[in-house]
């Protein structure tokens, strides 16, 4: 076959990224809220934009820039990764976003043919740059079923088990889409099991502010440790597409094969992004923990929303802005159920089969205001009664 045609069946057998699959959804239902995707409400600290607006006739802002970052940033980073993340030991890259830094991640660190493992419900994104990256084993482990915590004894078992040993092994701390928070003592035995076995850990703390209930969030740290974060939850900087990669230092080479894959996607982060990321970071992540704080009343309105589920039916939210809930057990195929709560009831929400986990919802708390929230759980809350008492009626 010529290679127009391997091109026409692969796209054909792809399917489509399920945040496209949502906005296309969200356009064709009329006046639907949205509950699906995860953002926040805010938009950056209004004294960071400021002092951005002045910047855009500098010549430099227009140029390309440092492949790794702005120095000021990388700088400003390291000093954040040392006081708030007890990371000592990590370079800095900044990349358009965490994304983005876990494809450059998985290029750097994985072959072709290599396996990986990930937990159940897992962050469909990562999933995806796994698939298009050419690994073609994908583990993905259990977690617990009261917690959604990772199952640590599988994993145990798996990396014994898998020969050759897996590449990667990767979780988001608090997840997405469960919301769960991974605590210090789990995280740190997932590490230890990634350091005997010789593979590397890569965690993603895109929600690392996003705590709730007097939980706090820990890094861990080793030359077999990779840390992924984002400007874009934390400061309202979904669109401006900053996020970065705190990598051992001591691992040879690492940062020059992160560099290439670097040079060869957006060659740098955008600039005038990267400024206003460092404006952010001078505001403090106070404003940010202010504004995280106001969300759980957005988490209660919905976990409200949920009741019909039933007991037991809603699970996570400790930690990001995401709760996980299971719908009755006759509704494996959760994209019917997401498509009618849009068209009939006028409210987005994602499919736990885009996790892995079918027959589940993934609701997200942080897109908008209270009062926002509370219209779009009233209607959540209807279409969850009707399905539960009558099924999908049109
Ligand atoms: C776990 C996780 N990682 C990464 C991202 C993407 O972040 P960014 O906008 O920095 O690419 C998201 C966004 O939803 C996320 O939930």
């Amino acid at each position: 076959m010529g290679s127009s045609g391997m091109l026409a069946r692969r796209v054909v057998e792809t399917e489509m990224p399920i945040m496209v699959k949502m906005q296309e959804l969200i356009r064709g239902a009329k006046n639907a809220m949205s509950l699906a995707q995860g953002v926040v409400y805010w938009q950056p600290p209004k004294q960071a934009l400021d002092k951005v607006k002045e910047l855009v006739w500098e010549p430099s802002i227009s140029r390309y820039g440092l492949d790794e970052g702005l120095p000021q940033l990388r700088e400003a980073l390291k000093k954040k990764l040392c006081l708030e993340n007890k990371l000592h030991k990590s370079s800095v890259m900044v990349t358009a976003g965490a994304n983005q830094a876990f494809v450059n991640l998985v290029l750097t660190l994985c072959d072709a043919g290599d396996s990986v493992v990930m937990f159940a419900p897992y962050y469909f994104n990562a999933y995806m740059s796994f698939q298009m990256t050419g690994v073609t084993n994908i583990l993905v482990g259990p977690g617990d079923p009261t917690t959604l915590h990772p199952d640590a004894d599988w994993l145990e078992k798996t990396l014994s088990e898998t020969k050759p040993v897996p590449k990667l092994v990767t979780v988001v701390n608090p997840g997405n889409p469960s919301g769960t928070f991974i605590p210090d003592p789990l995280l740190k035995r997932i590490s230890d099991l990634c350091q005997d076995a010789g593979c590397w850990l890569v965690i993603d703390n895109t929600y690392e502010y996003f705590m709730y209930d007097g939980r706090k969030h820990t890094c861990v740290e080793g030359n077999h440790i990779v840390n992924i974060f984002s400007f874009s939850k934390a400061y309202g900087m979904m669109g401006w597409r900053v996020g970065y990669i705190a990598y051992p230092s001591e691992v040879e080479g690492l940062g020059a094969q992160l560099l290439k894959v670097q040079d060869n996607i957006p060659i740098c982060a955008s600039i005038i992004s990267q400024h206003l990321a460092l404006y952010s970071l001078e505001v403090g992540p106070e404003w940010v923990t202010e504004r995280v704080r106001d969300l759980v009343k957005n988490r209660e309105i919905v976990i409200e929303a949920l009741s019909p589920l039933g007991e037991g039916a809603v699970q996570g939210g400790e930690g990001a802005i995401y709760l996980w809930a299971k719908l009755p057990d006759q509704y494996v195929d959760d994209f019917k159920v997401v498509s009618w709560l849009a068209h009939k009831h006028g409210v987005a929400v994602i499919p736990g089969g885009a996790c892995g986990c079918p027959g589940h919802l993934r609701i997200a708390f942080g897109g908008l205001t209270e009062d926002d929230t509370k219209a779009a759980a009233e209607r959540l809350n209807r279409g969850l009664e009707e399905l539960v008492k009558d099924g999908m009626l049109e």
